[in-house]
């Protein structure tokens, strides 16, 4: 028996490595690598095109970049951060996060939306929301004391 669960073990490892390492699974980040120290050198993550963006009639796109201990959602154009976002019902959404320093969640509760943000990846995401009501945005992987004060809020209208 010590045999086979040695055996096992070593089994185990060795698909999650060869998943890891030779297919390069990684989270919802399509293997799309960015700088954490600087994240702006992405255009998604240029600081203007932070936040929600229309790119065609039902399509947007919801770029953020977390960082401890706030989620940048860009600004509304008169120096007030965004914390609140609008997305009429039946509108397909590519979220895309990235993160600056530490392994941040990124989960719309009530919603498909629920990613882990690593440092060094784009983490995306596209879903279509088709529910109305007004949903939190939440960090769900502890990030350290600020850690509840990682949200904003998404409404579907
Ligand atoms: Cu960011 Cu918890």
């Amino acid at each position: 028996w010590l045999i086979f669960g040695g055996g096992a073990l070593v089994l185990f490892l060795l698909i999650l490595g060869f998943g890891a390492f030779y297919l390069g699974t990684h989270p919802q980040s399509h293997g799309v690598t960015i700088d954490p120290e600087n994240v702006e050198a992405n255009e998604a993550f240029e600081r203007e095109n932070l936040g929600l963006t229309q790119v065609d009639d039902d399509r947007y796109i919801v770029n953020i970049v977390a960082s401890t201990f706030s989620y940048d959602l860009g600004d509304d154009g008169e120096g007030n951060a965004v914390s609140h976002i609008e997305i009429p019902k039946g509108s397909t959404v590519l979220f895309q996060a990235v993160t600056t320093d530490v392994i941040h969640g990124l989960n719309i509760a009530g919603t498909n939306v629920n990613m882990m943000v690593e440092p060094g990846y784009i983490s995306s995401l596209e879903v279509e929301l088709n529910q109305t009501g007004e949903f939190t945005l939440v960090c769900n992987e502890y990030c350290g004391v600020g850690h509840h004060m990682m949200f904003a809020t998404v409404e579907v209208v």
